[in-house]
């Protein structure tokens, strides 16, 4: 007996996460306090408090929602943090404000003008908010009556008797109503509405008064008080679109599914002319409102001249969104032009930009990094190793030494060990090379590989990077 509820136990697993563990999915947003200031360590954020307080405020400028068309730029050496503040940013905003995030070499391999891949991306920034008023019936289900005809076939026919505190009203079902009712699962103690219009019927929850029916709830039932007044109301729906899926669902030549597929080729201007003036209809009648978003383009120097201009006026427009760039360049050339810049960046996009710098962690903030990983990644490090991997992050990058969690992970495990220690992150450091090894080896084994066209001048440029 006993050995079979042992065994009974065993079958019960843990339910297992099933996202996928991403560079920046430790992170849920800025870390910021009520006034602003950054937290030394919070909401999987460490350091950079400067670069992210400096971004809050920009939080509460895209949140106030009346600024449109500012551009940031978070510049820093690589692996400062610059797309993990971004992630960061994302995900402070939250599911209603939109945010659109690409790669600056992504407008090369879309099949469509880079011009247009930016619009398309800056419209997919730009939420609208639509108002519409509509007519619903709300109230708690007393009964459901649904007669099928005795030999199977031909209408159901049915009635339903729905309470508010005050009222109680029975209405006759015809056959779309009692599919949906079915569909829905309704029954007597369910508190719903049905929306006039459509005949969509949404379950709110149980009636409180029908909370003891033990029977019939199951863990996740939402109780809810019987409605008041009337069953019939007039409600306020809200829904937000960006202005890209109102141009997608309203170009003939593709159709809302486009959305779906996301091909949804390039949009006629007159199309885009159109929404914009229906929307600006909308907000004259007090029916829409625009909520400017983000849009965050990274590697931001991978741009060429004419994006960089086509920005710059697109910038200007009163239905801009706030613009993020990041880069981690220092003076270099502008794509597609001759001429050298800060950050890869034309001068007169800079002047429109605040700028956002990000410093290197020091060893106290790497290590507190490479902690939040290691949770993140489930992997159980010992204090000393903890130690050695943040040396290692110091000597060469903090992005070669998260690396080194798994692997090293994967070796600890290898010897059933539940922990790593510090020989199984000296094993990865073994196997795995950094970047300035591998220059190392290159050097001294160039003439084995093929197309070695290493001289001495890219040797010294190699060294001084
Ligand atoms: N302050 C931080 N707190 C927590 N995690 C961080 C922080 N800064 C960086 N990271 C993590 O370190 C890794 C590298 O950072 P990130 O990718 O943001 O660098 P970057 O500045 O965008 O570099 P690049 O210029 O190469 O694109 C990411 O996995 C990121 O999530
Ligand atoms: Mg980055």
């Amino acid at each position: 007996m006993a050995a079979a509820a042992a065994a009974k136990i065993v079958e019960v697993r843990e339910t297992t996460r099933v996202e996928r563990i991403g560079a920046h999915s430790h992170i849920r947003g800025l870390g910021l306090d009520d006034s602003l200031e950054a937290r030394h360590v919070s909401q999987g954020m460490v350091g950079q408090v400067s670069a992210r307080r400096a971004v809050g405020i920009v939080l509460h400028m895209i949140r106030d929602g009346r600024i449109a068309g500012r551009a940031v730029l978070l510049a820093g050496q690589p692996g400062t943090g610059k797309t993990a503040i971004a992630t960061a940013l994302a995900a402070a905003l939250g599911q209603d404000t939109p945010f659109t995030s690409m790669a600056g070499s992504e407008i090369y391999s879309l099949e469509m003008s880079k011009t247009e891949a930016i619009t398309q991306a800056i419209r997919k920034s730009i939420g609208v908010r639509i108002k519409e008023e509509s007519e619903i019936i709300e109230g708690e289900v007393v009964e459901v009556q649904i007669e099928r005809p005795a030999s199977g076939v031909g209408t159901k026919v049915g009635k339903l008797i729905l309470k508010t505190t005050d009222m109680e009203t029975v209405y006759d079902l015809g056959g779309k109503m009692i599919e949906s009712l079915l569909k829905e699962k309704v029954q007597s103690g369910d508190v719903i509405t049905i929306d006039k219009a459509t005949g969509k019927i949404t379950r709110l929850g149980r009636s409180f008064a029908r909370a003891r029916d033990y029977d019939a709830t199951g863990q996740q039932t939402r109780f809810v008080q019987c409605p008041e007044g009337e069953l019939q109301k007039r409600k306020e729906v809200v829904h937000t679109v960006t202005l890209h899926e109102i141009d997608v669902i309203n170009s003939r030549t593709h159709g809302f599914l486009a959305l779906f597929s996301g091909d949804t080729g390039e949009i006629k201007p007159e199309v885009r002319e159109q929404i914009n003036g229906k929307v600006a209809e909308w907000r004259e009648e007090g029916k829409a409102e625009i909520i400017p978003g983000v849009l965050f383009i990274d590697e931001v120097h991978m741009l060429d001249i004419e994006c960089f201009s086509f920005l710059n006026r697109a910038l200007e427009n009163e239905m801009s969104p706030i613009v993020i760039m990041a880069t981690n360049r220092g003076v270099t050339k502008i794509r597609g032009t001759n001429y050298k810049s800060p950050h890869g960046i034309p001068l007169d996009l800079l002047d429109r930009t605040i700028i956002v710098p990000t410093q290197p962690y020091d060893e106290k903030e790497l290590r507190e990094i490479l902690s939040i990983r290691c949770e993140e990644e489930d992997c159980q490090m010992s204090d000393n190793a903890l130690t050695v991997l943040t040396r290692i992050c110091k000597e060469t990058s903090l992005r070669y030494g998260m690396q080194l969690i798994m692997t090293s992970s994967l070796i600890a495990r290898k010897r059933k060990a539940h922990e790593v220690d510090v020989e199984d992150i000296k094993r990865a450091y073994q196997l795995f090379f950094d970047e300035g090894r591998s220059v190392q080896f290159l050097r001294e084994y160039q003439q084995e590989f093929m197309f070695n066209e290493m001289d001495d001048k890219e040797e010294m440029e190699i060294e001084n990077n």
